[in-house]
């Protein structure tokens, strides 16, 4: 029947059948996939969740191993993926995580594996997820101080976050890198105090801006703590000069900082509200309800689930994942006024 609709195709924005990765209309092309394990978590950061949680996706709806394993391996197979991150809500909190890393791992020895987590059990877990084929870890610590920490989190559990750092960088998934989010009022004031801490311990310490993605829709620019803020309180304390090291599409902007006493090293400023990069963007997601989301700021999404259970082949789903890729918007538009933030939290879509 398609071949006798006679629909004027607007060429410019055709995707091309030729192009087998994921491409899209601005000629980016996607490589590096995060996927949600699982949209819950057990810290509930005031800047992702509000105290009581979220409504959790119902079980049924989240992706089952098997599911996570096969349209990883398409990505991989078929779509050039060449690095899977996964992330939750708190990913650690999936029970099949290490079978997953490591059935990932065996179908596409290739790939890139990571983990973006809070780091609450990561000492039980990091030798079995290391040995499993996991290689790096990203680790979201907003303070080193206790009665930061548990303002922040809402959770008293600094003490375990730290051990499962120490336990990350011991069973070798290093460099560690720490995300950290600052907040006014709440831990603006600790950055150099995070940056003693990191360069002390051998990690990579990065600030993000925080972006617009809270369930409960507090996020405003005037109270945001911007990149010259942070590099400004970080240039009041150290001697601060910026990285000569290609950036590429990695979205920090690094700086090699010396804290004196011999503590000297790489520190990144990730100024996604207020230098964003999403011209450079190689990323696409991957929701723990199985669909795809081609910008965390997406107003949209593509179902993928649908089609494996329905019994699609890999080819089927490789086609629907490079269609949902092509329309990709050029920014996340935050400045605009006409901006709207997406309807899906950061916890359920994953970092
Ligand atoms: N803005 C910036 N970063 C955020 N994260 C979670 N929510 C936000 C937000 N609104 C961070 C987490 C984690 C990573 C996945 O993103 O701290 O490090
Ligand atoms: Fe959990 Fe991450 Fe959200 Fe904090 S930011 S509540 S660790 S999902």
């Amino acid at each position: 029947m398609s071949e006798l609709v006679d629909l004027p195709t607007p060429v410019a924005h055709a995707r091309p059948a030729t192009e087998r990765g994921l491409v899209d209309r601005h000629g980016r092309v996607a490589t590096d996939l995060r996927v949600s394990l699982t949209d819950r978590c057990n810290l509930r950061c005031s800047y992702c969740m509000p105290p009581e949680g979220l409504e959790w996706l119902p079980g049924e709806d989240v992706l089952t191993d098997d599911e996570v394993v096969r349209l990883v391996t398409i990505a991989a197979e078929h779509l050039g993926v060449r690095e899977v991150r996964f992330t939750g809500g708190e990913p650690l909190v999936r029970r099949g995580l290490v079978d997953i890393v490591d059935r990932v791992h065996r179908a596409a020895p290739g790939l890139e594996l990571s983990l973006t987590t809070n780091a609450l059990g990561l000492a039980r877990t990091a030798t079995a997820l290391a040995a499993a084929g996991l290689t790096r870890v990203n680790v979201s610590l907003d303070s080193v101080r206790p009665e930061s920490y548990a303002a922040l989190t809402r959770r008293d559990r600094l003490h375990d976050a730290l051990a499962g750092i120490e336990a990350a960088a011991a069973a070798g998934l290093s460099p560690v890198k720490i995300n950290a989010v600052l907040l006014r009022g709440v831990n603006d004031a600790e950055a150099p105090e995070l940056v003693r801490w990191a360069l002390g311990a051998g990690h990579e310490l990065r600030f993000i801006e925080q972006m617009p993605l809270d369930a409960q829709h507090g996020w405003s620019r005037d109270t945001m703590v911007t990149a010259d803020e942070i590099l400004a309180s970080l240039e009041a304390a150290f001697d601060v000069r910026p990285d000569d090291e290609e950036r590429g599409s990695a979205p920090a902007e690094r700086f090699v900082v010396d804290a004196g006493d011999g503590l000297r090293g790489r520190v990144g400023v990730i100024a996604s509200v207020t230098r964003p990069f999403c011209g450079d963007c190689d990323r696409v997601r991957l929701t723990a309800d199985g669909q795809v989301r081609n910008c965390l700021f997406a107003r949209g999404e593509s179902d993928l689930r649908g089609a494996l259970r329905d019994g699609a082949a890999d080819a089927t789903i490789a086609d629907l994942w490079r269609t949902a890729m092509w329309p990709k918007a050029p920014g996340h538009g935050i400045d605009d006024p006409a901006f709207l933030q997406p309807a899906r939290p950061m916890s359920a879509i994953g970092g």
